[in-house]
């Protein structure tokens, strides 16, 4: 199966439908090195994360297939704070230039302009190729993008799976019109999209593995797929095996059908 690309924002730049996350990475470099031998080439990190040492040794001897994200905490969003915490990553991951740069969460403490001043600082500089946003509401990004005076914000990672539908009232249609790439986090919803509870019988988990089995495919697949089916949205499940990291890779270069679709939505609704 071909994985298959999205454009990233405005850009011109193609990246893959799904990418791989690492909030709570413990696979050491394997599976994220199969990840991207399978064209799941975006690789997400974040300095809250404190694992850009071990993803930044992961990638090395295939940086330049890499598309790379990390993420400036919402609590370092003072100008220098911005500028010291882009040096950090840029160290601990142990490239020159970060692909994506991203405000990891909104801080109503902080206005918005300074730490995009800062943002568009790094763009400027070279150490940071694209800027991007997380957690912003459709207001938030709204008030950073009037910020922006020299670069475009081309992506806003936000919560979306099937359990978690909330930004299609109005986050995902204004990020669709404008050319503001959706990178969904927790596509899985922890992996209980991917793997029945043996806690508690749950009927919309029986629908979607009956919708997989049709489909030829796993309810991982089909979850990671149904987020993917939207315009403009792109994903980053994360796992720490090679054999998890290979199926949700093969989520990618096909499509549910619209009946399928349907019934998915029926089962989980926004
Ligand atoms: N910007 C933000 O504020 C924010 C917040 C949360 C997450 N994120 C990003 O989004 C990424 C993904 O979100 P997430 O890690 O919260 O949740 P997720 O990807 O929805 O789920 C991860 C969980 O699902 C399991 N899993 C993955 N693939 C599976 C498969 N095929 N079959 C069965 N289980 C599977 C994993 O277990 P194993 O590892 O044991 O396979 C792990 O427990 C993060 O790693 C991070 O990069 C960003």
């Amino acid at each position: 199966m071909t994985m298959q690309l999205k454009p990233l924002g405005a850009t011109g730049v193609m990246v893959p439908e799904v990418g791989l996350g690492t909030w709570k990475y413990r696979g050491g470099p394997e599976p994220l090195r199969r990840g991207i031998a399978l064209g799941a080439n975006l690789v997400d990190t974040a300095e809250m994360y404190r694992n850009e040492v071990e993803v930044g040794k992961a990638i090395a001897p295939v940086r330049e297939q890499v598309f790379l994200a990390t993420k400036v905490l919402g609590n370092h969003l003072r100008y220098d704070e911005v500028l010291r915490a882009a040096e950090d990553s840029l160290r601990k991951l142990n490239v020159d230039v970060v692909d994506l740069y991203q405000v990891h969460w909104p801080n109503s403490r902080v206005p918005i302009a300074e730490t995009m001043r800062a943002m568009e600082e790094l763009a400027d500089r070279g150490m940071v190729r694209y800027i991007g946003v997380s957690n912003f509401s459709r207001a938030e990004l709204q008030e950073a993008q009037r910020a922006m005076t020299r670069h475009p914000i081309v992506s806003n990672q936000v919560l979306y799976s099937l359990k978690a539908r909330e930004i299609e009232a109005q986050l995902l249609p204004y990020c669709q019109e404008n050319d503001v790439t959706i990178i969904a986090y927790t596509p899985l919803a922890d992996g209980s999209l991917a793997v029945k509870s043996r806690l508690r019988p749950d009927r919309r988990f029986r629908e979607l593995e009956q919708v997989a089995r049709e489909a030829g495919k796993t309810p991982a697949q089909v979850a990671l797929n149904w987020v993917t089916s939207r315009d403009g949205v792109i994903t980053i499940p994360k796992t720490n095996s090679v054999a998890r990291t290979e199926e949700n890779c093969a989520a990618s270069g096909w499509r549910l059908s619209p009946e399928h679709v349907r019934r998915l939505e029926e089962a989980y609704p926004a």
